[in-house]
């Protein structure tokens, strides 16, 4: 299934940290819409001119809109794509919402090593990766999901530990939470659906060329 107009190209940007900055850098290439805010109760803002339809999303289901077909592209950080496991082209890495993933325990109750923590559990927005990581290291663990504030986890002993992301570290220092494990980086990428990128290529191209010259030319100016 495809957008269900083929005039039209449907965007879904997600709530919160990631909405400002991907509006932005969509507007600089003209891709924008009156009223386009994450505040709107309007679940789809259009701008009718450009044949523009704006889906504004949790984060968690902007894979899912993409997969699916009911919008064409999308922005979403890599971590929240990669626990998604949805089937999507990655367009480009767009750069911004840089943060890691990381596992962190209560600074008083630290192991001497990480295989100490086998078979603990651990509170995370992000399971699948998780376990990744932790089979990596051979390690089992009781994953426990939380859909935010994921840091409470160790604090009121529901785990000891979590697996989330960090950005400036303040959450963890004003928790008294350690990292002692890094994970993977993750940025905001552009993504799209597999049957829109064949029909509406040239499209969804020049706008992946266009947001490409503006990060360069960002990068540029950064120098
Ligand atoms: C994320 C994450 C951490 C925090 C990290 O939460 O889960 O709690 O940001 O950022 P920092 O290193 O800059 O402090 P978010 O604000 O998205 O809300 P949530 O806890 O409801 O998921």
């Amino acid at each position: 299934m495809t957008s269900n107009n083929m005039d039209y190209i449907t965007i879904a940007l997600p709530k919160g940290k990631l909405f400002g900055l991907s509006a932005d850098l969509l507007a600089k290439v003209g891709y924008t819409a009156e009223d386009l805010s994450e505040k709107s109760r309007k679940l789809v803002i259009t701008n009718e001119e450009k044949k523009i339809k704006f889906i504004i999303s949790k984060t968690a289901d902007v894979p899912t809109y993409v997969e699916y077909g009911a919008a064409d592209i999308g922005i979403i950080g890599k971590d929240v794509l990669l626990e998604s496991g949805m089937d999507v082209y990655e367009l480009l890495d767009l750069g911004f919402g840089r943060c890691h993933l990381m596992m962190a325990v209560h600074k008083d109750h630290k192991r001497p090593k990480l295989t100490d923590y086998a078979h603990t559990r651990v509170a995370t927005k992000f399971p699948h990766i998780a376990e990744k990581f932790f089979n990596s290291k051979g390690m089992q663990m009781e994953y426990i999901k939380l859909n935010g504030s994921i840091e409470l986890g160790p604090i009121v002993g529901l785990s000891e530990s979590i697996v989330d992301i960090v950005e400036t570290g303040t959450t963890l220092r004003e928790n008294n939470l350690e990292e002692i494990a890094y994970i993977m980086d993750a940025t905001a990428r552009l993504i799209c659906n597999r049957v829109s990128f064949k029909l509406k290529f040239d499209r969804i191209h020049q706008l992946t060329e266009d947001l490409k010259q503006i990060l360069e030319l960002a990068k540029e100016e950064k120098l």
